[in-house]
């Protein structure tokens, strides 16, 4: 018989290797891989590119009529890459720029809805790893399998700026370990959905984890959940 098809949730904050363990397990599963945070990011390059002033309420719900996101897979990278309004926009919604504003985007409340709503949509017949803030608590309160990512600051700053590195060699760790100790402040503090642990959660702390210790860890947390689920 057939495993019956879960949802994942796999929430933490910036740079904890979401989107890693995420790819890997929709890639051994057959399911989809959703990056939702590419979706606030993709909505922060818009506001951006068309000087939307996004502190003010009637220009985000205008503007947001005009955003349309979907995914497209590329096999080579292996993931479900973002479309803003059919154009794929993966590369520049990485840029520092759009770093540097997502977390006040994504803490506005029509902008989490539009998302949200999306979100929940492209899980509704599940068989979806979705990766980001707010999945076990918000968007997928149902989950079969909810994991909190956690990792050291310092592992988090190494790897983030690595990262950033390739494409911009003049970056430097402080302004990465900045960066992303304000995300994390920003998205652990704002009113609408902050970033919790939702309580039925598993921990994973992947600081001094191999790759593939950690893909056996959670593919038998995963055994677990689709067994119990098809009893
Ligand atoms: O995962 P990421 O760094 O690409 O996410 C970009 C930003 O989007 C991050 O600052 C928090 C926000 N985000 C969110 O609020 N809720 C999500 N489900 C995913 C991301």
């Amino acid at each position: 018989m057939a495993k019956p098809k879960i949802i994942i949730a796999i929430d933490g904050y910036s740079s904890c290797g979401k989107s890693t363990v995420a790819k890997e397990l929709a890639a051994l599963l057959g399911y989809n891989y959703i990056d939702s945070g590419a979706m606030y990011r993709a909505i922060t390059l818009y506001f951006l590119r068309n000087d939307i002033d996004y502190k003010n309420d009637a220009e985000v719900i205008n503007a947001l009529k005009d955003i349309h996101l979907s995914f497209a897979f590329n096999e080579v990278s292996g993931k479900s890459e973002i479309l803003l309004n059919d154009e794929n926009v993966e590369h520049y919604i990485r840029d520092m720029i759009v770093a540097e504003k997502v977390s006040e985007v994504a803490a506005i409340k029509e902008v989490r809805s539009f998302a949200t709503a999306q979100q929940q949509k492209l899980g509704s017949e599940r068989g979806i790893v979705m990766d980001g803030r707010d999945i076990g608590t918000t968007v997928f309160p149902d989950a079969e399998l909810k994991i909190f990512m956690t990792a050291s600051p310092e592992v988090r700053v190494k790897r983030r700026f690595q990262e950033l590195y390739a494409g911009n060699p003049n970056i430097t760790l402080e302004e990465v370990k900045h960066n992303l100790e304000l995300r994390d402040y920003i998205d652990s503090n704002r009113e609408e959905s902050p970033l919790r642990q939702a309580k039925d959660a598993v921990v994973l702390d992947n600081s001094h984890l191999t790759r593939e210790e950690q893909l056996a860890k959670v593919m038998g947390w995963v055994e677990e959940r689709a067994v119990a689920k098809a009893l």
